[in-house]
């Protein structure tokens, strides 16, 4: 049995890990903005946390952890995004979504491993995005984001060599969940962008319906937390998006890679 805190868990990929995990025997520490919306479950235990509270991140994860004694697992997979043109995003949204997206995350790793140094083991798991390396269009706070959460995770990794701890970047592709409804869009009306931006979001809202369940990544987080030797970074998708895109970006320059999305949006 693994204790576990993982954020989001109220919907999607979260709520399917929650699920997964205490369906397994584990006990999940799960957060939300609002604990109502956190499932009943036997073995899970609802923690109230807004990653765009700096100052709440310490006590819940402290809170938590005197509840659980220890933490053998971290899953940082919270996150949401912000839909419009990058040359006219506010400044505030920006840091918004970096604090959301990556310097929440980087502060529970930091007060999640002072245990996991100390007793030698634990494993944790970023849920970052294929996004971090072929961007969405309209979406590229998001997308930079998540690249820097990747890239944060692979110097961790680096530093943590011999320490016990494993740390894995997943990257989702498309998944079905409710994700599209609580993105934000702006200026998606400003006249140089209005077409471009109108297909874009058909076609990501289209994919995002035809994509596979969110069970798929809950499966492979079950099998990395068991696992004594996982990945530093695995992809998790459709065949195409999981095989076929990761393989085409090692090996396209990126002026094609460019070309490839546009096509692939219609714009
Ligand atoms: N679905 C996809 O196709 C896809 C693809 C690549 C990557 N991902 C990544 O997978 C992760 C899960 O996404 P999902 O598709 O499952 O989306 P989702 O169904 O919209 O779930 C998002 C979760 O994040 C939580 N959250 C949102 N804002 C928060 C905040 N300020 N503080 C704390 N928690 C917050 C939400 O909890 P509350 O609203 O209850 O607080 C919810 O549990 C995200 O990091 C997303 O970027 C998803």
């Amino acid at each position: 049995m693994k204790r576990v805190f993982l954020t989001g868990a109220s919907s999607g990929i979260g709520r399917a890990i929650a699920e997964r995990l205490v369906g397994e025997g584990h006990q999940v520490w799960g957060t939300s903005r609002d604990t109502a919306r956190l499932p009943a479950l036997a073995h899970f235990h609802p923690v109230t946390l807004d990653l765009t509270q700096p100052s709440s991140i310490e006590a819940a994860f402290t809170t938590a952890e005197a509840e659980a004694g220890t933490f053998d697992g971290l899953i940082n997979n919270a996150g949401g995004g912000q839909f419009g043109p990058a040359e006219l995003m506010e400044q505030e949204s920006l840091r918004n979504d970096f604090q959301l997206l990556v310097f929440g995350h980087i502060q529970l790793m930091q007060l999640a491993l002072r245990g996991m140094r100390e007793r030698q083991s634990g494993t944790i798991i970023n849920v970052s995005s294929l996004a971090s390396r072929l961007p969405l269009p309209f979406m590229a706070s998001y997308n930079a984001a998540k690249a820097a959460m990747a890239l944060f995770t692979m110097s961790l990794r680096l530093e943590l060599e011999g320490s016990g701890v494993r740390v894995i970047d997943l990257q989702p592709a498309d998944i079905r969940t409710r994700f599209n409804d609580a993105v934000a869009k702006f200026a998606v009306d400003h006249p140089a962008y209005r077409r471009r931006a109108q297909k874009t979001w058909h076609v990501a809202d289209r994919n995002m319906q035809h994509a596979p369940g969110p069970e798929l990544v809950a499966r492979r987080v079950a099998a990395l937390l068991n696992s004594d030797n996982p990945p530093p970074q695995i992809t998790v998708g459709d065949f195409f998006q999981a095989r076929i895109a990761p393989f085409l970006i090692r090996c396209l320059p990126m002026r094609l890679q460019l070309w490839g999305i546009r096509r692939y949006y219609g714009i």
